[in-house]
């Protein structure tokens, strides 16, 4: 299978880009440098990305830039962050990547627990999250040819300590864990889900 990896460079992308390398042709997708670089936020740059490619199996994005910081630096810019980046570069990733995917082919998207599950600082996260979920659920009805769509949807991870006060009582969730939720997304029948992997 041809498996596409949009924030291949990143802590989730780097240990799924390793996972799925071993069984799979895996095309990792970086943000400046590589064989393959996209900027999300750029439709014409999505676009350049998957006639690069060409036709594919599945994505999986781990890109999604938000502003993470004290309620009081909010605002229309800042918050612009996850609605440009986190929101629509991944719903442009899908809208663009519905005329590049192969039949039956799949898109699994990130979001994170802050839809539900609020913390200080990431009101830009949750906003962008529920976004993503929102469409996922709704383009699961419209996507044709038997395209599948989800999205992955962790609270913190193992391989990113540097955010564990910001998560106060959550266990993290292990790379295993992760991994899993996207191997339900790319290799199982689920459309529209959120998979959480915990
Ligand atoms: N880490 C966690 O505990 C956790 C938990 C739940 C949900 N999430 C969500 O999961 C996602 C990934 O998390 P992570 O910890 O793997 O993040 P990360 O380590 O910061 O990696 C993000 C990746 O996205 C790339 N990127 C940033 N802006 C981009 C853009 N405009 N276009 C294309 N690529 C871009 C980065 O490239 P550069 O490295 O070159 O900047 C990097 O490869 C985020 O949306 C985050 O909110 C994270």
């Amino acid at each position: 299978m041809k498996i596409v990896i949009v924030g291949a460079s990143g802590t989730m992308g780097t240990y799924l880009s390793k996972a799925f390398e071993a069984e799979h042709e895996v095309v990792r997708v970086d943000y400046k440098e590589g064989d393959v670089t996209v900027d999300i936020t750029s439709p014409e740059e999505i676009e350049k990305m998957y006639k690069q490619i060409g036709a594919f199996d599945a994505l999986i994005c781990t890109a999604g830039p938000t502003h993470v910081g004290p309620w009081n630096t909010l605002d229309h810019n800042t918050f612009r962050k996850g609605v440009e980046g986190k929101m629509m570069g991944q719903i442009n990733l899908v809208l663009i990547g519905q005329h590049y995917i192969n039949p039956k082919g799949s898109f699994t998207l990130i979001t994170g627990a802050l839809t539900h599950d609020p913390q200080k600082n990431f009101a830009n996260a949750s906003a962008a999250n529920s976004g993503v979920e929102g469409f996922v659920r709704a383009a699961a009805i419209e996507l044709q040819n038997g395209i599948r769509i989800n999205a992955v949807s962790p609270t913190v991870i193992e391989n990113s300590p540097q955010y564990f006060p910001y998560f106060p009582g959550d266990i993290p969730v292990t790379m295993k864990q992760l991994e899993f939720g996207f191997r339900k997304g790319i290799f199982g029948a689920n459309t529209g889900q959120i998979i959480k992997p915990y």
